[in-house]
């Protein structure tokens, strides 16, 4: 089953409500720039690459109707504008985001005759950001399918597979690689509380793919490790600092320091597109804090005691010294990070054609 969690279709934005799963398959459009900054914002379209992609098309969403009533380039400019600023303040964490948006803006800024010729180009910039994504995320599988151990056991936290992409994932995308090339192993998917994407996005996406799944609680992590049933801890990002320290979901890097512990090797696979050179560590990566109400809600009743505080920070940040390499489009990267992420950027980063 070919899962598309963002499509643009008849110059209309489409999502898989992820809120909905497992329970529900839902195809929803976004057919207003609110409707699209409320999928991000309450995680119907999540994972740092699909929400970049659908941020780039997002832009799009208000610009139709300006296109279509003939509105005046500095009008439809103006609202673009706007769209770029709206849509970077839902996710601080996500940098795809914000490379997504930039990259929008790029071509944004240039010169043009008309608002046709102008949506023409923004459409054109938001279709290759899709389209290199699919490329980058089949590539990560490809580049990362030998470090699958067969016959092993693969632990992952959160969701990182097609679900959080434009398609294939990047953690997941390396597992169904793995399972194309005949491998035999069994995974285990942390439910990731609060908001359970393992339980439900990833679980859910690896039995739909035949892929032998184990869902497991966070705290259950350690102990299934210490029974010897884990040989290769592979997740996702959010993003990654340049000397490698890599932002994931919240209770990433206990997992990482549980694999450390259990000498269990540990890779981050991700795009290009989730490096933020600007940033030297990760202490200076910003992260999302949501809603307390995200911990309360559980069982269909309450379940955190009324007047105690909550503390929700939705990503936590893996120090690179814990990290055994980070899969990429280009290949797989080693530490010291700092070098082979800087050589990496300078050298390779057009394996994937713009
Ligand atoms: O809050 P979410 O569900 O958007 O968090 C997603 C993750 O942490 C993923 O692991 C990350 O975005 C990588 S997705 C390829």
């Amino acid at each position: 089953m070919e899962i598309a969690p963002v499509k643009w279709e008849n110059e209309r934005l489409w999502i898989i409500d992820q809120t909905l799963l497992p329970a529900e398959y839902k195809i929803i459009p976004l057919d207003t720039l609110e409707a699209v900054v409320d999928a991000i914002c309450t995680l119907r379209v999540r994972g740092a690459p699909a929400i970049g992609v659908c941020a780039a098309y997002g832009v799009l969403v208000p610009l139709k109707e300006l296109k279509e009533s003939r509105s005046s380039l500095d009008n439809a400019r103006q609202c673009f504008f706007h769209a770029l600023e709206v849509l970077a303040a839902t996710r601080p964490t996500a940098y795809n985001l914000f490379w997504a948006l930039a990259r929008m803006k790029e071509v944004g800024v240039g010169r043009f005759q008309d608002v046709f010729d102008f949506w023409q180009a923004l459409e054109n910039a938001a279709n290759r950001i899709y389209f290199e994504d699919v490329e980058r995320c089949r590539k990560i599988g490809e580049y990362g399918a030998d470090l699958v151990p067969d016959g092993g056991g693969v632990l992952t936290h959160c969701n990182a597979g097609a679900l959080a992409t434009s398609s294939y994932g990047t953690a997941l995308s390396v597992l169904y690689a793995a399972k194309n090339q005949g491998k035999e192993f069994r995974v285990f998917a942390d439910e990731t509380r609060p908001l359970m994407q393992g339980a439900r996005l990833t679980a859910w996406e690896l039995a739909s793919a035949q892929i032998d799944v184990t869902v497991i609680c966070d705290s259950a992590a350690a102990y299934v490790m210490s029974k010897g049933w884990v040989n290769m801890v592979i997740v996702g990002a959010d993003r990654i600092a340049a000397n490698g320290d890599t932002a994931n979901k919240i209770g990433t890097y206990s997992v990482a320091v549980n694999a450390h512990y259990h000498h269990i090797p540990f890779y981050v696979a991700a795009p290009f597109s989730t490096i933020d050179r600007s940033l030297l560590h990760g202490g200076l990566i910003p992260i999302e804090e949501r809603s307390g109400a995200e911990l309360g809600q559980g069982f269909d009743r309450p379940v955190v005691a009324k007047d105690a505080k909550v503390y929700n920070p939705a990503f936590d940040v893996t120090p690179h010294d814990l990290i055994t390499g980070i899969i990429t489009e280009c290949g797989v990267l080693y530490p010291p990070f700092e070098e082979s992420i800087r050589s990496a950027l300078q050298t390779q980063v057009n394996c994937i054609k713009h």
